[in-house]
């Protein structure tokens, strides 16, 4: 997705941009460009499609300036190409513009200037800006943007820069997030605060609706009525080299494999054995509240979607509380009803989802209580739940979500004894839920101790073109995940199925091209996979099962078999989800694609 950064300071500007636009990478692009504003004021745009790199040949070396805009696009309207990339610039090249986010009414503004003469170089919605900004330029570049921003109806992010205000760098937020990095005789802007960790720690998030005006040695926050806001400084605690590669191959594989801290963080300070319960700070609910929930609803999208299915099966059978996921794509157009003493769960790993934050407004307008449930620290959805938990996954840069699936069902099991604790479960049961909690981080680290095992079985399965994966009760969702990994860095066509269901349909698919992934908890249900990995083999399916320690009889059906430890029934959606991550991950590399940026997909989906 879209990634803006801006600077004003003494460095070499082109150097913190495209530095700054290589931390953003990992969202996902498909072009980018720089404008640098010379001492003297003039603008000079250079925009490449592809890679980062690209863009570096292409600017010249020790470019220099007073400030700069920088810009990953992800192509939305128009196609990818150098004039759609971004900064855009007005007729005379004295105003540029870096955008996040889709100006809906953008058609009617290009007409009305079209007719005024303006010609336009580029089929982007962003384009208006730069030209309504230079049209409307009076006595101020902060004047000129906030009067534009008036007329435009949509979401943005924008940073602005001049050459009337050398040194000046614009800033607004409506729907795509903008924070300001504070450093010493210099500022920065960007779209996501890893893009200047490496300058600073210091951050101060915009909220919709806020502008901000920088130059190096201050910053100003205003709303759109020119009113100062007073802003608070944070301390941005995540480390450099935590979204560095640490000597893996690719983000993804050291994801995969920080997982046991992963869920360390997610649990740690949470879990009481005193009181045999979990204690959940920000929640800002009282115990009364709490104990007044009857239903829960978790809204998400994707990975996250999963998780909350996962979720919502762990509070009704733990918790007793009964519970619901959905896509949150679909709540926000269902006019959906707010029941009484309803819950709604709001589950996203970048807190900027569209689809998840549009949800969460639009039942917030109903009277919902939402809280959020995210990973990144003072993001939308994050500032805008009623409460919530963070994930505290540290940085998840691979486009393809794996730690913070896990982290996300950590945090529902904390939920569901939390939930359980208040209602009927005992000291006793409390506690024996803490220890299988604490066991995880061990099963885990068993499980990546034998990832050599699952890169073979990976690469008997990479030349298959189509495959099915099959779980049943908690594990369902989890063949659905392991079926969207799969899909998304492969490019394996890749279905997730109920066990239960392949006889309603799939069950034809199946034959010596199309294996299945089988996975087989040992739970209650246990025995019915059994009878459909039966099935399966009668067809002539090869199957890869994922099941638990011990299980001849699956290892006897299965051409191949991955084990995971023996764990408490509720935990297994936790452990066979890694391998997994595994499979998807190994069977990608076979086939040489790239790995932390699959085609098409970004890391944070921003627009609807
Ligand atoms: C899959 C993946 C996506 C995200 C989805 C929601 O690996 O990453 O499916 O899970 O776009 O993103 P968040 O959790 O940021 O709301």
């Amino acid at each position: 997705m879209c990634g803006i950064v801006g600077y004003c300071g003494y460095r070499r500007t082109a150097q913190v941009l495209l530095e700054g636009l290589k931390r953003l990478e990992y969202r996902g692009y498909d072009s980018a460009g720089i404008c640098i504003q010379s001492t003297a004021g003039a603008l000079d745009v250079v925009k490449r499609t592809g890679k980062i790199s690209n863009l570096q040949n292409a600017v010249q070396e020790g470019a220099e300036g007073a400030c700069g805009i920088g810009h990953t696009r992800w192509a939305t309207h128009g196609e990818v190409n150098e004039s759609n990339a971004h900064p855009h610039n007005d007729a005379a090249d004295e105003f540029s513009v870096v955008h996040n986010g889709i100006i809906e009414n953008y058609l009617q503004l290009k007409q009305g200037l079209e007719a005024e003469g303006t010609v336009f170089r580029s089929t982007t919605d962003s384009e208006v800006i730069a030209h309504l900004v230079a049209k409307n330029y009076r006595d101020s570049l902060e004047q000129a943007v906030r009067d534009t921003l008036f007329l435009l109806k949509g979401t943005y992010g924008i940073a602005v820069i001049s050459s009337r205000e050398p040194g000046r760098i614009i800033g607004a937020r409506n729907g795509s997030p903008l924070v300001i990095g504070v450093g010493d005789n210099e500022m920065f802007l960007a779209s996501d605060v890893t893009a200047v960790l490496a300058y600073t720690r210091q951050a101060v998030y915009l909220n919709d609706g806020e502008m901000v005006s920088i130059t190096d040695k201050e910053f100003t926050t205003l709303d759109l009525h020119d009113r100062i806001i007073q802003k608070q400084i944070e301390l941005i605690d995540w480390e450099l080299e935590q979204i560095e590669r640490q000597g893996y191959k690719h983000f993804m594989e050291k994801e995969i494999h920080e997982q046991p801290e992963s869920i360390y963080r997610a649990f740690q300070g949470r879990l009481n054995t005193e009181t045999a319960a979990a204690h959940l700070g920000g929640l800002n609910m009282t115990l009364q509240e709490l104990r007044q929930v009857e239903r829960i609803r978790v809204i998400a999208a994707g990975t996250s979607y999963h998780a909350g299915m996962i979720g919502c099966t762990l509070l009704e059978q733990i918790a007793r509380i009964p519970s619901y996921a959905e896509l949150s794509s679909e709540v926000r157009y269902r006019n959906p009803v707010i029941e009484p003493n309803s819950l709604y769960i709001a589950v996203s790993q970048s807190g900027e989802t569209a689809d998840t934050l549009y949800a969460l407004r639009e039942l917030k307008r109903k009277g919902a209580k939402v809280l959020g449930m995210c990973n990144v620290v003072g993001s939308t959805i994050a500032r805008e739940s009623d409460g919530g938990v963070y994930l505290h996954s540290g940085p998840e840069i691979a486009v393809a979500s794996t730690k913070a699936f896990t982290s996300q069902l950590s945090v529902f099991y904390l939920l569901s004894l939390m939930f359980a604790r208040m209602k009927h479960c005992s000291m006793e049961d409390g506690l024996k839920f803490i220890s299988a909690l604490q066991e995880v981080y061990d099963q885990i680290r068993d499980i990546l101790g034998r990832a050599s095992d699952i890169r073979d079985i990976a690469k008997k399965y990479s030349h298959y073109r189509h495959m099915l994966f099959l779980g049943r009760g908690k594990t369902f969702p989890v063949a659905l995940e392991g079926a969207l990994k799969l899909k998304e860095i492969s490019y394996i066509h890749a279905e997730g199925y109920s066990a239960a269901e392949i006889k309603h349909g799939p069950i034809a698919l199946i034959d010596e091209h199309t294996p299945s992934v089988v996975l087989v908890p040992d739970d209650f249900l246990r025995d019915k996979v059994i009878s459909n990995m039966k099935e399966v083999k009668a067809r002539k399916g090869k199957i890869f099962a994922v099941a638990v320690e011990g299980d001849r009889e699956v290892q006897d059906i299965a051409d191949d078999v991955f084990f995971v430890p023996k764990a408490w029934e509720h935990i297994y959606p936790l452990l066979m989800v890694v391998p997994l991550q595994l499979f998807s991950y190994y069977c990608a590399l076979e086939l040489g694609c790239d790995v932390d940026r699959p085609r098409n997909l970004a890391k944070s989906v921003t627009v609807e």
